[in-house]
């Protein structure tokens, strides 16, 4: 085929599967020519042919770009060839299973919609204090910072944490213990990939966090799932019930979602278990840091003498989720498999944000921070409770929570949270129903209020919505209930 065929054609394919996209400026002859060593003439044949068929354009001042009015039927005729049951057929078996699990992702419309659980007050977050401190470790990057770093994390940032741990939540570990991840997420799933092999089994909260569910399952180990009392996961149940699993994921400080704390007794009977069963506990201290009434609850790894604990936090709470920074606690003996892991999944975490991160510890920055969102998360905990006993008393029971960024509030025997939640979307108010976070049915349905992220105004504002739309469903029911006994008198 001659050059300039082979030029037309590919950059024809490359219009038509939508690589270059509409509107797209295309380098100049002149450029092409010389980075593909060809003659311009050659070049300029190939674009004068794509010109005359309509998939460029010459524009005066921005040179020449893919045709905007393209019709449409031509790039889908080319898109469905690459979108036909071929591509499901050829994905892994773990992937097929895992699919219909997989969440739809949040309507944007709705992505910041009150009352969504677990979104720090955004508006609030010190960005001029992080600017600063990322623009300066940008500006002054030195060798450390600029290439691959230590899979453990930097240095810095593993010994602010590490005092920040044990004065503020217990935990006993020495810097070399911590291991930078990218959020909670990338610690679960790599302490399942270090820990667990396919088939083994993990036991998870039920409801719990989806999060971890996920990752167990994608790595083919059988959950577990225990139900959650007022004092967290019902550890007597692993001894009556003689579970076997190589992992227990817990939130003993708050749990997920639920809000309660696990006791002293079921902490002491878990971390006794895991001993004599030879397993390990994941603990996941997400938002531990928002805790009102009292003194924030030490950590379970702090109470381990065996190193069966494997603490995880995140700064997706305190600072903000897509910061994409977290860590990990690790006994040991566990380090170097837990560091190879990390290394042979992504390497290490961005080394500009975690200096920054160091410093905005060491600085006092991040104290100041959680002590300032305490307050503010505190004032709009109660207005939420308030609201919700003033305006929905009888329709709403809230547990008042001690700790976190949201409250989960019971709705009357019988209503479905689910259709609430649905019926909370049409409004615009993003309401998830505790059902969503459960393996089993419960005995009554729940709502998830966050309230960290939303000013005392909307929170007044908008909780009243929620009464007709929970009335709504009680007459339903009420209905329901009266014509199932008429067909029985009838
Ligand atoms: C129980 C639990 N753990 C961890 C996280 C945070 O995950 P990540 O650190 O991956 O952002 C969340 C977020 O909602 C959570 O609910």
């Amino acid at each position: 085929m001659p050059l300039y065929k082979q030029l037309y054609d590919a950059i024809r394919q490359a219009i038509l599967q939508g690589t270059l996209r509409r509107g797209l400026r295309l380098p100049s002859t002149r450029q092409i020519s010389a980075e593909l060593k060809i003659s311009r003439n050659t070049v300029v044949i190939a674009f004068e042919q794509l010109l005359a068929e309509g998939y460029i354009e010459c524009k005066t001042g921005s040179g020449t770009v893919v045709t905007n009015t393209l019709p449409d039927e031509v790039l889908q005729v080319q898109r469905q060839q690459f979108n036909g049951n071929r591509t499901v057929s050829l994905r892994s078996k773990t992937v097929r299973k895992l699919a219909p699990l997989i969440p739809a992702m949040l309507d944007p419309k709705l992505r910041f919609a009150p009352f969504l659980y677990g979104l720090p007050a955004l508006d609030e977050l010190p960005l001029d204090v992080w600017g600063r401190l990322l623009a300066r470790h940008c500006r002054t990057a030195s060798i450390e910072i600029a290439t691959h770093g230590d899979p453990a994390g930097f240095r810095r940032l593993r010994e602010a944490i590490s005092s920040y741990l044990g004065v503020a939540r217990g935990v006993r570990c020495h810097a070399g213990q911590v291991i930078i991840v990218n959020g909670s997420q990338q610690a679960i799933d790599l302490t399942s990939r270090v820990l667990a092999d396919q088939g083994d089994a993990a036991v998870v909260e039920d409801p719990g966090y989806p999060g971890v569910r996920w990752v167990l399952q994608a790595a083919g180990i059988k959950l577990v799932p225990l139900p959650v009392a007022r004092d967290g996961l019902r550890v007597e149940l692993l001894l009556r019930e003689k579970v076997k699993a190589k992992l227990v994921y817990v939130t003993p400080s708050h749990q997920f979602p639920l809000g309660v704390a696990l006791s002293l007794a079921n902490r002491l009977q878990l971390l006794d278990w895991a001993v004599r069963n030879n397993a390990w506990i994941l603990e996941d201290d997400y938002d531990s840091e928002y805790r009102y009434e009292s003194r924030p609850l030490p950590a379970l790894q702090g109470l381990d003498r065996d190193g069966r604990v494997i603490y995880i936090g995140t700064f997706s709470k305190v600072l903000f989720p897509t910061l994409r920074l977290g860590y990990l606690v690790v006994p040991e003996d566990l380090v170097d498999a837990f560091v190879a892991t990390k290394w042979i999944s992504d390497r290490c975490c961005p080394l500009v944000e975690q200096a920054a991160l160091a410093e905005f510890i060491s600085e006092g920055y991040f104290a100041s921070h959680i002590r300032r969102m305490r307050a503010l998360y505190m004032e709009r905990r109660s207005v939420m409770i308030e609201t919700i006993r003033e305006e929905l008393g009888g329709l709403l029971e809230p547990w008042d929570p001690e700790a976190g960024m949201h409250t989960v509030a019971w709705l009357p025997p019988k209503v479905e949270d689910s259709q609430v939640s649905a019926d909370a979307a049409k409004v615009g108010l993003n309401i998830f129903p505790v059902s969503r976070f459960a393996l089993r049915p419960l005995p009554r349905g729940g709502l998830l209020l966050g309230y960290a992220a939303f000013s005392p105004e909307i929170i007044r504002k908008r909780v009243p919505d929620l009464e007709s739309l929970i009335k709504t469903h009680v007459g339903d029911l009420g209905r329901k209930a009266n014509q199932a006994g008429l067909q029985v008198a009838g």
